[in-house]
């Protein structure tokens, strides 16, 4: 006599199951093994039938001893088990390649696709419904987002937090555009040794991320504004415990999400990329989320149109007053109620019928955060922190497809500026000419780096050209810097990145010479080159452009398919095959 199967028994009936923890089976040539032997393994570590029949929620664990900016994964992690228990789901949490900027070398840039392959590949093997994706520094949260696009679960964004503020002889201090400023005073002589060194200790006062408008706190914002975070979890600081409710509450979403089938790319939509645009430019975030965010659209179909992004600067006015462009920091933003405040004012800008993780749309989340409440860190559009957006996007013979500047953080008295070219041919050589007593160079000349672009050298932070300590020395703050690289988010000054093409391709930058005359136009949004065709076709031929390879390993793979600033220097094989358009939509 047969008995009808229970419901759980699925090692028998396989074919009945491909959710939960029969979902993807490993390949043996026979599924009722496979499951069957995949329940035996899991058991082993004391699960039971009635637990493996829940919907099943992966949490990726970027926890590392490397990454300072993860310290709170542990809360974290719990919290967020937490939230997929109390609503009925199983937390599976797996451990994947975690970033931080200052233990990657040669930049985390150069493993930013890695971490997006790898977090696409085991969202792609293991049995999973929804996941809760936690990152935090940097690169953790576009790597995440851009695999998490290309396999279309049900994911939830939850960002570690910022770090707290710290206090240098009675100054508030915090990463990192404070330890920047140092630095330069440092490199000025103005500070010595000692002090150098004690505010060393105060720079970063605890676990978390940057706690200014650099890379990590623009992507957690941009997070929120694509919906793909639960509402009002961009701001609060790691170590709170408005953190620990928003990862709980990024459990319980998940789990419904997964019941629901709320995939990511029905969240990640045009609407959501042009909302996040809007808030990236009315932060005054950082110019690296530019790269990423058009990453994140190739792994959906969308194109970043530069140009209609540049369009929509110049009527979304810089809202938060965060350094680098303004005063305050992160756990500020936070008490100014985060980001439902700077939504609020954004509203009239805003696609308000964008879905988010929540099944909600934002306009009704905005709805139910309430009206809101007095406070200084969210400007209003009628009086705003500066006019146009934080980024302008420039064009001309130098840089044909496209480089941008951080408008917000500039010198005003340098953005309409011509000058001679000092020019480093790479990173090695600014770093063993720049400070060199006999160093031909005056304040009102425009120093340019080469070869620091995706391909020539996997675009590291190096935009940030140092003063040369011998101007820096008689008061120079600042002077025009282009390059194809990226700087970092907490940076500031009057500086040209993401030139593209760039040079190690062949783009004009790789023959500019020293003595050349570029003019820089924020206003006409124009970088132009004064070389005439004849001299340049002249210095083309005498020393042609060379691409870069690799012989093996992933740096060969990493330098054959790398593409342009303009692509999200995301790899060619891993971007959408089909074209849906391009964003921001005209
Ligand atoms: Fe991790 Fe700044 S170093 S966020």
């Amino acid at each position: 006599m047969t008995s009808k199967p229970a419901p759980h028994d699925t090692a028998i009936h396989p074919e009945a199951a491909s959710s939960g923890i029969s979902k993807g089976l490993t390949n043996y040539g026979d599924r009722g093994f496979s499951l069957f032997l995949r329940k035996a393994f899991i058991k082993g570590a004391g699960y039971t039938d009635k637990a493996l029949e829940r919907p099943v929620i992966g949490i990726t664990n970027t926890g590392s001893a490397y990454n300072p900016c993860h310290g709170n994964m542990p809360q974290l992690m719990e919290a967020v088990k937490r939230g997929i228990l109390m609503a009925g789901g199983l937390p599976m949490d797996f451990p994947t390649i975690s970033l931080h900027e200052s233990f990657s070398a040669p930049t985390s840039m150069y493993l930013r696709n890695l971490m997006s392959m790898d977090t696409e590949e085991l969202l792609r093997a293991q049995p999973m419904d929804g996941v809760v994706l936690i990152g935090g520094c940097d690169k953790t949260v576009p790597a995440q987002l851009m695999g998490a696009a290309s396999v279309r679960l049900p994911a939830v964004q939850l960002v570690t937090g910022s770090m707290l503020t710290g206090s240098h002889r009675s100054e508030r201090v915090g990463a990192c555009t404070d330890c920047r400023r140092y630095w330069g005073k440092f490199r000025a002589e103005e500070i010595d040794a000692e002090e150098i060194a004690d505010v060393n200790n105060q720079l970063v006062a605890s676990v978390g991320t940057c706690s200014v408008a650099g890379t990590a706190s623009t992507m957690a914002c941009i997070a929120e504004a694509l919906g793909i975070s639960v509402p009002g979890s961009a701001s609060p600081p790691a170590v709170t415990a408005d953190r620990i409710r928003a990862a709980e509450r990024s459990g319980e979403v998940a789990v419904h999400m997964a019941r629901a089938g709320l995939t990511i790319d029905r969240i990640l939509t045009p609407a959501a990329f042009e909302n996040a645009v809007r808030v990236l430019l009315a932060m005054g975030g950082s110019t690296n989320a530019i790269v990423h965010l058009a990453a994140m659209a190739g792994r959906l179909g969308y194109a970043l149109d530069l140009k209609a992004l540049d369009a929509m600067s110049r009527d979304t006015p810089v809202l938060l007053d965060l350094k680098p462009s303004g005063d305050h920091y992160m756990e500020d933003f936070h008490a100014a109620g985060g980001m439902p405040t700077l939504l609020r004012e954004l509203k009239p800008l805003l696609h308000l019928d964008a879905l988010t993780v929540t099944g909600r749309t934002l306009g009704e989340e905005l709805e139910a955060a309430g009206p809101g409440f007095a406070q200084s860190v969210v400007k209003t559009l009628k009086a705003p922190l500066y006019p146009q957006g934080g980024i302008a996007v420039l064009h001309g013979n130098l840089a044909p497809g496209g480089a941008i500047i951080k408008q917000s953080a500039a010198n005003p008295a340098l953005m309409e500026h011509e000058g001679r070219a000092v020019v480093f041919e790479n990173a090695e050589d600014l770093a063993a000419r720049i400070d060199a007593p006999d160093l031909d160079v005056r304040a009102d000349d425009i120093l340019v780096l080469k070869h620091i672009g995706p391909k020539g050298a996997a675009m590291p932070e190096a935009g940030y050209l140092p003063i040369p300590k011998k101007l820096a020395a008689q008061g120079v703050k600042d002077m025009v810097r282009i390059s194809d690289g990226r700087m970092s988010g907490t940076a500031f000054g009057t500086i040209v990145l993401h030139v593209t093409p760039e040079a190690a391709v062949g783009g004009p930058l790789a023959w500019v010479q020293t003595g050349d005359r570029i003019r820089l136009s924020v206003r006409e949004r124009l970088i132009e080159w004064q070389v005439s065709d004849a001299e340049l076709a002249a210095r083309q031929s005498a020393q042609p452009v060379v691409e870069p390879t690799a012989a093996r390993g992933y740096a060969h793979l990493f330098r054959k398919t790398v593409m342009q600033a303009d692509r999200g220097a995301d790899f060619d094989f891993l971007a959408a095959t089909e074209c849906k358009g391009s964003i921001p939509r005209n």
